[in-house]
């Protein structure tokens, strides 16, 4: 009998039809909306490999109703929506999809710096608000970006692809990273510091790394008081490692002078959140892999990754 594998969100055809040729599959295909949790702990009871994506919580209470789950595979990079104690506990392997996603990833990261600081969201929206009476000396001024400071906090596959961005912009490069990256400070000409340092000197500090206990709230008060008055930054990251409030304050009082974010603690953000009154930010929807060739190899990526795991063999990308 073919295992029973579970989609969680309708994926494109060509994906389903390979995995049906070796799987019983069932799809969340209804709306394109999260699966109800009370679907999903039903559903998750008789599969053998579940295919989700970042907007489900894959928690110990979830896999607990699972009755002979081998895989959670995971279409994304990050994986901290699932309980990986818990997986590994019951033996469950779960997958994730990097390298696919790193370099469609890197070009929104620096899209989203360049957008903010040129204001270029703003001066869009103030052209079609009929504000553009005349050409001004100071009008819609930003911040130049060639030969400024990039602080990447974070220095694994992306911040890598990002710090090869910024070379081309002539940047001056700093990294914090928890373990360091010789080859790369001499592939980039970057300088390893501590966060407080990269902190004080960047112009732009962009935040890479994954979502954990240790780095949650890792930029909170203190931290975005030791940017610069002139300072941007960017989370491409999750939302959680950024403290959203103090964010906000940061801005509001001029402590740092804009912000791009692509992520955010509750996705999606509420629409009365205090960050989405200031103009000095720049928000997207979570769409940092958003390219359809990169949605597609993702799509295949996690595919693949299930269909090894439920063959007893190794998937290509394996968290625990
Ligand atoms: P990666 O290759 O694993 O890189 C993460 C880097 O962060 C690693 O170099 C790691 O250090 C470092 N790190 C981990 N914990 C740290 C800590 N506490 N302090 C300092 N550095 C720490 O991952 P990636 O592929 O570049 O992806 C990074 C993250 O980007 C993902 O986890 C995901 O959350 C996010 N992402 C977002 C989007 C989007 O759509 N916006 C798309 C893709 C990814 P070591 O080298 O020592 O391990
Ligand atoms: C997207 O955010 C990912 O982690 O792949």
């Amino acid at each position: 009998m073919k295992p029973a594998v579970y989609i969680t969100r309708k994926i494109p055809a060509e994906i389903v039809l390979k995995l049906e040729e070796h799987c019983q599959v069932r799809m969340w295909y209804q709306e394109d909306v999260p699966v109800p949790r009370d679907v999903l702990e039903q559903e998750i009871r008789h599969a053998d490999g579940l295919f989700c994506l970042l907007t489900e919580t894959i928690d110990r209470k979830l896999l607990d109703k699972s009755e002979r789950l081998k895989v959670v595979s995971n279409m994304a990079v990050g994986y901290n929506n699932i309980d990986i104690e818990a997986a590994k506990e019951k033996g469950i392997t779960v997958t994730n999809t990097p390298g696919v996603l790193t370099e469609t990833t890197a070009d929104l990261t620096f899209a989203l710096l360049m957008a903010t600081a040129r204001r270029l969201i703003e001066s869009s929206d103030y052209l079609r608000n009929g504000d553009w009476k005349t050409w001004s000396p100071m009008q819609l001024t930003g911040q130049d970006i060639y030969r400024a400071t990039i602080g990447i906090v974070g220095m694994g596959r992306i911040g890598a692809s990002l710090a090869k961005r910024a070379r081309g912009f002539d940047m001056n490069i700093l990294y914090y990273n928890r373990s360091r990256k010789y080859e790369l400070e001499e592939e980039f000409n970057m300088k390893y510091t501590d966060l407080d340092s990269l902190l004080r000197e960047s112009d732009y500090v962009c935040i890479m790394t994954p979502y954990t206990p240790e780095t949650k709230n890792l930029i909170g008060a203190r931290e975005l008081s030791l940017m610069k008055k002139t300072g941007i930054l960017i989370n491409t990251a999750r939302g959680g490692i950024v403290n959203e409030l103090e964010l906000f304050r940061a801005l509001k009082e001029g402590e740092i002078w804009a912000a791009g974010l692509d992520v955010f603690e509750q996705e999606p953000i509420s629409l009365d959140h205090p960050l989405l009154t200031l103009q000095n930010v720049v928000t997207l929807p979570h769409i940092g892999s958003a390219s359809i060739r990169t949605r597609m190899k993702m799509a295949d990526l996690a595919a693949d990754n299930l269909l090894l795991a439920l063959q007893n063999q190794t998937p290509k990308y394996v968290v625990v």
